[in-house]
């Protein structure tokens, strides 16, 4: 998909999108739309209201056809992606390959508000070209925008121009990502084995030029990822340890931010021995979705060239019942050097995920360490579908990554990792247990194991995201990948120089 900008509205396409919000705008917007049009101000602001998802289609007598969208009052970005998604969506068959979206606006109009609209607007129009049905024999008829011609000529103020270029070519290269990502997380256990996240990361880097370095059983082996190894031991798919590494091309490596993203990659959970009631358990082929985010953002940092060194590590593996799966009770070694008591093997996110930070910080040092998990039913059971649990022993750190997603629309909120949780990880027998064996604050817990491998690292941040990262949408008649991370650790990483 090509875009273009234009500066008249006679130039625009036949098909044309004006989004319009409740603000201190809206009259002046509609005065200008029906000046324009040659339509009653006072009918058109009657009929339309400018709320959320509202739609008001007109047709001038130039044979123009413009749909106003309603965006609601003072809307940020989330609302902007979201009316515009579902505009997509829903008028997909009725579309065509070429649309313009108008933006108008008087002249105090920051050139902040403009863009951040222009850019949501862009990506939700692509967001909503995403359809689930992937192996689907009877072939879906394509979106309007998919066709190799499809244009979204931008309607802007030329003052704005480049701005509005940069924003919108951003807002396409997210949402591209992240309907990539949605593919991921959507896809079946059987079409994504630990290989073949493998291989998506592999040509991920090779079409958008970072490094990606795969490991196969037999280098996990040698370098002792023993608790990845644990994970997979009831497994027919071989495990795979996969690091990537960004660097912006032409700025020395010194002089950036080294972060580091660990993802759990588990491609599905049946909770091993402690095997998971089959009622959901359909829903444990997303539980690599931490793996996914780190993934999009890694592919979206580079596509987008921010000034960060970044590393992404993702263990993967399934979680499989066999005779040589791991057992309740045992007792099993760790990359670290630290033993580990396996209490529950459903708990086995943060037995990959501790090999994975450690791993990390031996190879890496990087000065941010971030981890993103489907980790817990406790994570759902606090916060529903609505906001990530977020743990960090750094408020700069935390604050940073709050107001990222809140900007994007992630939400996240923050819960305490009082030492007082990590009592109820004794073991008797090894150095820690992956449970404690009580139904009761399990996130929390889950945070506090994790963090027994971060070796005090100053600056450490924890998503569980088990509730975000598989949700119900208007777009599925099931649950669905939602990319749940990309957009805000990219929100978060463009200001990540002010972390201290
Ligand atoms: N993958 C699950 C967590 C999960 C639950 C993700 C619901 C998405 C939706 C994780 O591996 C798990 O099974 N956690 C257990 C841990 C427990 C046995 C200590 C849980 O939360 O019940
Ligand atoms: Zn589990
Ligand atoms: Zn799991």
């Amino acid at each position: 998909m090509k875009i273009t900008l234009a500066h008249k509205p006679d130039k625009l396409p036949e098909t044309l999108i004006v989004p319009i919000a409740q603000d201190e705008q809206y009259d002046e917007v509609l005065q200008l739309l029906a000046s324009q049009n040659k339509l009653q101000p006072d009918a058109l602001k009657n009929d339309f209201k400018g709320e959320q998802g509202e739609l008001q289609i007109i047709y001038n007598a130039d044979g123009q056809r413009i749909f106003l969208l309603g965006l609601g009052r003072t809307p940020g970005f989330a609302e902007v992606v979201k009316a515009f998604r579902s505009f997509s969506f829903k008028w997909r068959k009725k579309l065509s390959t070429h649309i313009g979206i108008s933006f108008l606006h008087n002249n105090s109009t920051a050139t902040t508000d403009i863009t951040r609209r222009i850019e949501g607007a862009v990506s939700g129009c692509w967001l909503g070209t995403y359809q689930i049905a992937r192996f689907k024999t009877d072939q879906k008829e394509e979106h309007p925008l998919h066709a190799p011609d499809a244009i979204i000529t931008i309607g802007i103020d030329k003052a704005y121009a480049p701005f509005a270029r940069k924003a919108a070519a951003q807002g396409l290269a997210l949402a591209e990502t992240q309907t990539r990502i949605f593919d991921l997380v959507n896809a079946p256990s059987n079409k994504k084995t630990p290989e073949m996240l493998g291989q998506w990361a592999d040509t991920s880097g090779q079409t958008y030029g970072y490094k990606v370095q795969v490991l196969h059983k037999d280098a996990i082996v040698k370098l002792g990822l023993h608790a990845l190894l644990a994970v997979n031991s009831g497994s027919e798919d071989p495990p795979v340890f996969i690091i990537m590494e960004y660097k912006p091309d032409g700025i020395a490596a010194e002089k950036l931010k080294r972060v580091g993203l660990v993802g759990k990659g588990v491609t599905f959970d049946t909770g091993g021995l402690s095997i998971k009631p089959s009622t959901n358990m359909h829903f444990m082929k997303s539980d690599m979705g931490g793996a996914a985010a780190v993934f999009g953002t890694l592919e979206a940092a580079a596509k987008l060239q921010l000034p960060v060194h970044l590393i992404g590590i993702v263990p993967a593996t399934d979680n499989s019942v066999d005779a040589k799966a791991v057992k309740p009770s045992d007792v099993i070694n760790s990359y670290s050097g630290k033993t580990i008591e396996i209490i529950d093997t459903d708990a086995e996110g943060r037995l990959i995920l501790s090999d994975g930070i450690a791993y990390m910080l031996r190879h890496f040092q990087p000065e941010i360490l971030i981890d993103l998990a489907t980790l817990t039913g406790s994570a759902v059971r606090t916060f529903g579908y609505h906001a990530a649990a977020l743990f960090s022993n750094n408020d700069s750190l935390a604050n940073s990554l709050l107001e990222a997603g809140h900007r994007v629309g992630e939400r996240a909120w923050r819960l305490p990792i009082w030492d007082i949780y990590k009592e109820d990880l004794k073991s008797d027998v090894a150095d820690i247990r992956n449970y404690s064996g009580r139904p009761i604050a399990g996130a929390i817990g889950a945070a506090k194991f994790l963090e027994f491998f971060t070796e005090n690292h100053p600056r450490w941040a924890h998503f569980d995201i088990a509730g975000v990262a598989f949700n119900d949408t208007e777009f599925s008649g099931q649950k669905s990948a939602t990319g749940y991370g990309v957009r805000l650790l990219i929100e978060f990483l463009k200001s990540v120089d002010t972390v201290y």
